[in-house]
């Protein structure tokens, strides 16, 4: 076949369905997260009657609090059933801008808040809104693979800033300094980071803050989903450091800290006139955030925390336990987290690609995990395990995994 002929054919079979219908083509440039994936293969093998331990996806295994739930069932009583503003109820964002303006030790206005259907939206909204055709974006690499995703479908191009494990997995700023330029329009970052556990601390957050200020066009994205969920060290974030308020979005939310996942609640706190863009995307795209769901989500803010506080120290328990356990392992190697829930480790004195060794891992070992790969092309040589499963079960998959391992 001739190569013009071939070439568009093929590009014809990169932009349909499987039965045969025309897709955009920018659907080629939108990747997804596979963490999904492998809980799909997960339960294919639990369907056949194998034993799996899940310690693949991202998301606490405690129910949502009874005082949370309560609330959402009398708000649907009470009529919470209805339209609301897009940019989210002002009763919430009021809660919101208090308690998150207090745990940062900054103040916030409600204006500055956009609730929406988890925290995951802030970052194509903010992509979105920001971002042109060629500008740049900085990303960190391994990262939650959603900002590649996104970078990529709206056209930006991803300059990924590599986590490597001789910096402590905190991106080196001098290498941040090559890559910012007239064209950077967004860096983005995550702290406590999936999938390496680390905490920015004040100190490394002020440096950064100082090397992206003289920059005028750029925005930061600071992704802080896991911003309760620590082990000693200090959360701090960058949005406080001095020419950071008004450029940066924070991105948080409800899922991990208060075990919501399903319930699709997260915010972004940014300048108002940005949360008024944010807000007519959001228009575009949901209307806005479950009606009912939002007074709930002022139950949680403004309620008793014992429960996620409580549900933070089992955290920190289970992570001594996977920790050591994994590092008993011949060929593991893994650092001790101090935020977030996963343990994120060297596999490669094992001598197995990453990518075979988390099949291996689930068909022959019944253990679920993703390799960090599914979080760029920096997690090559490591894998990640989520430890939000219960201690007997991650010892029962330690001794799976040694036993594996062992046997080559
Ligand atoms: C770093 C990071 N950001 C954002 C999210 C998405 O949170 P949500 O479920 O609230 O959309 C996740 C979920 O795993 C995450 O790990």
């Amino acid at each position: 076949m001739p190569i013009k002929k071939a070439k568009r054919m093929s590009k014809l079979k990169e932009c349909s369905l499987a039965c045969g219908l025309p897709k955009s083509t920018r659907m080629a440039r939108m990747g997804t997260e596979t963490a999904f994936d492998m809980l799909v293969k997960a339960r294919k093998l639990e369907a056949q009657g194998k034993h799996i331990i899940h310690l693949e996806i991202g998301e606490p295994d405690f129910d949502t609090p009874k005082n949370i739930r309560e609330a959402a069932k009398k708000a649907l009583d009470q009529g919470y059933t209805h339209y609301g503003p897009a940019q989210g109820m002002p009763e919430l964002r009021q809660v919101i801008a208090e308690k998150a303006g207090a745990f940062r030790k900054m103040k916030f206005a409600p204006e500055q808040v956009v609730v929406t259907p988890g925290g995951k939206p802030i970052m194509s909204y903010a992509i979105m809104a920001l971002v042109d055709d060629g500008d740049e974006v900085i990303y960190v690499n391994p990262g939650y693979p959603i900002y590649e995703s996104m970078i990529n479908f709206m056209g930006g191009k991803p300059i990924p800033l590599p986590l490597l494990e001789e910096n402590g997995f905190m991106p080196d700023l001098d290498y941040l300094k090559k890559k910012l330029s007239k064209k950077t329009r967004m860096l983005i970052i995550n702290t406590p980071h999936n999938p390496c556990g680390v905490v920015f601390s004040a100190n490394y957050l002020k440096d950064m803050a100082k090397i992206v200020e003289p920059y005028e066009n750029l925005w930061v994205l600071t992704d802080e989903i896991y911003s309760r969920i620590t082990y000693g060290a200090k959360f701090e974030t960058i949005a406080k450091f001095p020419g950071m308020k008004d450029r940066t979005i924070i991105l948080d939310g409800y899922s991990k800290i208060y075990a919501m996942t399903g319930w699709r609640a997260g915010y972004g706190i940014m300048h108002p006139d940005l949360a008024q863009e944010f807000s007519r995307v959001q228009t575009n795209i949901s209307s806005h955030t479950t009606t009912f769901v939002q007074r709930a989500c002022i139950e949680a803010l403004a309620g008793s925390q014992k429960a996620p506080d409580d549900m933070v120290k089992e955290f920190h328990q289970r992570r001594d336990v996977i920790v050591d356990g994994l590092n008993s392992i011949k060929g593991f190697r893994c650092k001790k987290p101090n935020g977030a829930f996963y343990a994120y480790v060297n596999v490669r004195k094992t001598g197995y690609d990453c990518r075979d060794l988390a099949d291996k891992l689930l068909h022959e070992a019944g253990v679920a995990c993703l390799s960090g790969t599914c979080f760029g092309s920096y997690g090559e040589g490591y894998l990640r395990f989520s430890y939000a499963n219960s201690i007997a079960n991650i010892n029962e998959a330690i001794k799976r995994i040694k036993k594996f391992i062992e046997k080559k």
